[in-house]
Parts: structure tokens; sequence; C-alpha cells
């Protein structure tokens, strides 16, 4: 038997066709936005491998985030850097530091018409740059770790933060976290596991944006790039942990491992789109090599269309304008 009547060219023929047979679509609750403020500027500081992208300044950060919120963005995650660091990344917990002010500003701003996020990771408060405490031989301690996260989630929370992000890959770090917010009566902020984090090329251009110290690598905490089932794993530990939502990152090199995550998660799925990932398309299309709109808003469609439910991308509130014009 033959069927010659079928042309799946027929769904394609006219933009009202494509745009009613689209099994994905973008939409700007479903984006958010990540942002840097700065300690101590007076100014916005252009992040040179990240074209458009700045380092903000209290006001900067503000009007940002109520800009997020006019273009109906989902949310915002706060990322700080501060003007002084040690090994123990100490100014992490101190409620005037960098980053918790920066909630609060933030939050005061816009209230709950944004989802407030913020990363709980120590890598921009160490004076070398990891993404914990190091022990005698220099090795990230996974445990010593686990305290200092547990005392800045609460500080984050007390902030106003509603929603927390746990970027360090420390073992055990959602548990632990879920307690001392349980403990400080912090019952209903969120948290955001950085479930599968892989330790990647495409972090570069951040480590510029938190004017990171760190040498070497993360490979002794960070996912292997050739690993798929440990995701699984990674994922189902959060989730027993009492992770609210779980994300893969990096997004572009690991659509694979967000399909996989997508499958199997209760839980929604974020993905974020890094850092690297953004300056590739925007060199590019600085060069003139490729569509710049056309690139963006591909790249973040194939993120959603792999199974992530939320997409954490520096294009957010650009996007959202993109949606708002068409
Ligand atoms: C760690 C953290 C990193 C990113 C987000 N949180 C850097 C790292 O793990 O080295 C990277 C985000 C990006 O590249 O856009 N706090």
């Amino acid at each position: 038997m033959s069927f010659p009547h079928h042309r799946p060219r027929r769904l394609r023929t006219t933009p009202a066709m494509r745009r009613l047979t689209a099994e994905h679509r973008l939409a700007p609750a479903d984006l958010i936005l990540p942002a840097f403020i700065r300690e101590g500027l007076s100014e916005p500081n252009p992040i040179a491998s990240m074209p458009g992208v700045v380092q903000h300044t209290t006001d900067t950060l503000k009007r940002a985030a109520a800009e997020a919120v006019e273009l109906g963005v989902g949310g915002i995650m706060l990322f700080g850097i501060p003007e002084t660091r040690d090994a123990e990344g100490t100014a992490s917990l101190d409620p005037d530091g960098v980053l918790n002010k920066a909630i609060r500003d933030v939050r005061s701003e816009v209230g709950d018409s944004l989802v407030v996020m913020s990363d709980v990771c120590l890598d921009e408060f160490t004076d070398h740059g990891h993404c914990g405490v190091l022990d005698s031989d220099g090795y990230v301690d996974n445990d010593a770790t686990l305290d200092i996260y547990a005392k800045m989630a609460v500080a984050q929370a007390d902030a106003g933060a509603h929603a927390l992000g746990p970027s360090g890959m420390m073992d055990g770090q959602i548990g632990v976290i879920r307690q001392a917010l349980e403990d400080a009566g912090h019952v209903n902020t969120a948290v955001v596991a950085y479930a599968a984090k892989y330790a990647s090329a495409f972090y570069g251009p951040f480590r510029e944006a938190v004017d990171s110290q760190l040498k070497g690598d993360r490979r002794t905490y960070q996912m292997d790039a050739a690993n798929r089932r440990e995701a699984i794993q990674e994922v189902e530990l959060d989730l027993a942990e009492g992770a609210d939502m779980v994300m893969v990152k990096p997004a572009m090199s690991y659509l694979d491992i967000l399909a996989d995550v997508a499958e199997m998660s209760p839980v929604p799925v974020a993905a974020y789109q890094i850092s690297g990932e953004y300056a590739m398309i925007e060199a590019a299309a600085a060069n003139g090599w490729i569509d710049r709109r056309a690139a963006i808003t591909e790249s973040v469609l194939g993120i959603r269309r792999a199974g992530a439910n939320i997409v954490l991308t520096y294009w957010a509130s650009e996007i959202a304008g993109w949606l708002k014009e068409s």
C-alpha cells in the first residue's frame, strides 16, 4: 500500500498555518533574566565578552527588573560581585552584602510581580574562586561548604528571595538548604536545583562577568561532559532532598540531558543558556555571519523543544520585547 497524498508541506504553506500548527512557542513568562550587580560601581560596567550585558549598579539593576516586569518576563536570577573576598566567602553572609542587598532592592522595586531568584554559591565571594571552601590539600570540602550554603540560603530568604538557585554542585546541598529554610520559617521559599550542571568551557564569559579569581577548573564537583546517565542520578537526589524545580546547565550542548530530565521529572525543568552560548551567537552575529534575531529565537526555541519549561537566558527581556511587538 502506498499513501501518495501525504504532503507534510501543507502545514507549512502560510505563516498562519505554521503558527497554528507550531508545537512549541516562546512566551515571556517562561524566561528568566540572569543579572549581575557589582558592589561599589557608580556606572554600569559593560562585560566585554558578553556584548549587551553589564555589571549593574543598584539603580540600573532596579530599572532592568522593572523593565522585565513591564515585558512580562517570568523571573530574574541575581548574581553579586563583592568588593572584598576571602577564603571562606564571608561577604556572602552579610545581610548588607552586595547580593543580599540587591535581593532586597529588587523586591522593593518589583514586589511579587517577578519571581526574584538568587545564586547560592561561594565562587563570587571566595578569593580562590571555587564554589566552596578548601581543605588543607586544596580540595573543595563538601560538608564544610554545606554549612555555609545553609547560612547563605537563610540570609537570601531573609532578604526576600522567592526562590534560591544553589549552583555549586556540592553533594547534599538541596537537603541542607531545605532544612535550614524550614528551621528559619522560610517554608515558602522555593529551591531551584542546579541538578545536572556540567563542567563547561562555555562558562568563560561568566567568569569575566563576576571577575572570577578561579585558577584551574571545577572538575571535582561539576559533572563530566561525557556522562548522560549520571544526570538522572543527580536529579533524583535533588528531588529526594526537596527540590521544587530542577535545572540542566549548560543548555545547547546538553539537549539530550534536558530531554532525559524532562521525561522523568515531576517538577518544572529549567535550562540555563549560559554566557558562552550567548557570546557565540553575539560574536557570529556581530560578524554578519548569522541573522542575530533568528538565531537567538531558534536557539531558545530548541531548548524549549528539548523539554525545558523555563529558560534562563541573557536575552530574556529582549526576546520578551520581540514577542510583545509581534
Ligand atoms: C557558579 C555559576 C556559574 C554560572 C552560574 N553560576 C559559573 C561556574 O560554574 O563556573 C555560569 C553561568 C554562565 O556561564 O552564564 N556560581
